[in-house]
């Protein structure tokens, strides 16, 4: 097995990821984040909502609609240009995205393994990624919309009502997390190519003499909040996008690039530097003036936008691939005790002796107060371990018949498997100090 096979089944197995509609076979380019999953990608987004907004004066916060007015996307060039290369295999008619280079390959090689050496393909065609859909109950053309391609067309759409209702002035940032769609013609390489999945995005405006400085800014800040998440150094790098491949809107565009395995180097994050383009179209398509006022020269112009921007999926697969280790007898899941699932499990050393449970129970409860804390009691203790470490859960507290006579439990390591025998009232600050 790959170590993508392992990961796919490792996150199945302990409730990270589901297929969507598992029951009916699936449906490509979807998941569904389970019990252990929803709460790593709720952690990813409160760590990022904590260091883009609520850390920071100059960025607020936005949570605009899934469906915006079609306007918005015929503004932004996504009607007529968000669209990818589409060719379609003369052999067995799979459709692929011609500009993938690497799996053209891999395709090419599946067929050359079953003999076919003649692989041809037809002229590409320009294959638009928005989903459509109807608003009201007639479908027609006039009640087209469509499912957000990207989140920050919201965003440029509520600048000026940003800008009125709070103290914000130039250079500030708008921050939002939220659902992203788009039809990729081939979704795949499992969380990392998907047709629904979440985005955070930051579109900082800035003058635009000072857009270069800024880009260079926000290159920086990003790259450190990856690597305190415990991103290796070695598997993140910076890429400068050519001329050829940067967005129409972008005057300069680098991704920050993780290592994947199997697959090389892949973006993670995308920064742009998106120029005055957005607020600049969206003036022109909706009538409306979004220039502002430079306080010390008088002159009016439009802001620049700054923008990175980076998929929840995308970067719980890179810390999925990060923190997978597999020893000799367990895999472990070493997430940053911040991001893992659970910080503690809570355990009786019997499930069938009401006096641990009872014990166990009103420790789990107090535990839960402070941490996100998860409870066991089946099979033996070891099992338990197993099973948590495989969450990535970084404690284990277990509660035995020592813990009734003098208030002491074991606390186990993920990362050591060292046991300590603590007492109780100490367990927050023996886990705060070991963080
Ligand atoms: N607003 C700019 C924008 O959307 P993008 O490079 O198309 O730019 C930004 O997307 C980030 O969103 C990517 O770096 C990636 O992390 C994530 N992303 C994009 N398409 C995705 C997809 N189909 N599945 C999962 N994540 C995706």
């Amino acid at each position: 097995m790959s170590i993508i096979e392992e990961i796919i089944a490792l996150t199945k197995r302990r409730g990270f990821v589901f297929p969507t509609s598992d029951i009916y076979g699936g449906i490509a380019g979807f998941y569904d984040l389970g019990p252990a999953g929803v709460l790593l990608a709720k952690h990813i987004k409160d760590l990022w909502w904590k260091d883009l907004v609520q850390l920071r004066d100059d960025v607020v916060g936005l949570d605009s609609s899934i469906i915006l007015h079609p306007k918005t996307w015929e503004a932004s060039g996504h009607v007529s240009a968000f669209t990818d290369p589409l060719v379609e295999c003369k052999l067995c008619h799979e459709r692929m995205r011609a500009d993938q280079e690497d799996e053209i390959a891999a395709h090419i090689k599946n067929h050359a393994n079953k003999g076919e050496t003649n692989v041809l393909w037809t002229e590409p065609r320009q294959f638009n990624l928005l989903f459509k859909t109807y608003v009201g109950p007639v479908e027609d053309s006039k009640s087209v919309a469509y499912l957000r391609g990207e989140t920050c067309q919201g965003i440029y759409s509520n600048f000026a009502s940003v800008m009125a209702s709070t103290r914000v002035k130039i250079p500030f940032g708008i921050a939002q997390i939220g659902k992203a769609f788009r039809n990729e013609v081939t979704p795949g390489k499992f969380l990392f190519r998907l047709r629904e999945f979440e985005q955070m995005e930051l579109e900082y405006f800035v003058k635009p003499n000072e857009a270069t400085t800024t880009f260079e800014y926000w290159k920086e800040e990003r790259m450190k909040w990856y690597l305190s998440l415990g991103l290796s150094k070695d598997k993140l790098r910076f890429r400068q996008h050519e001329a050829t491949e940067r967005a129409h809107y972008a005057a300069d565009s680098w991704d920050i690039e993780y290592d994947f395995p199997d697959w090389g180097f892949k973006e993670l994050e995308g920064i742009a530097n998106r120029t005055d383009y957005d607020l600049k179209t969206h003036g022109k398509w909706s009538g409306k003036d979004f220039s502002v006022v430079d306080s010390d020269t008088n002159e009016r112009y439009i802001p620049y936008v700054i923008e990175p921007s980076v998929g929840v999926s995308r970067l719980m697969l890179a810390l999925f691939i990060n923190s997978f280790v597999k020893e000799e007898k367990r895999t472990v899941l070493a997430l940053k005790p911040a991001l893992a699932p659970y910080r503690v499990a809570v355990f009786p050393l019997l499930a069938n002796k009401p006096e641990l449970t009872s014990k166990a129970q009103s420790i789990y409860h107090d535990m839960k107060k402070q941490y996100s804390a998860t409870w066991d009691d089946r099979g033996n203790i070891g099992k338990r371990y197993l099973a948590q470490d495989e969450i990535g859960t970084p404690w284990c507290v277990t509660i035995d018949f020592t813990t009734l006579e003098d208030d002491t439990v074991t606390i186990r390591s993920r990362d050591t498997t060292k046991q300590d025998r603590i007492s109780i009232p100490k367990l927050s600050d023996y886990i705060e100090r070991n963080i």
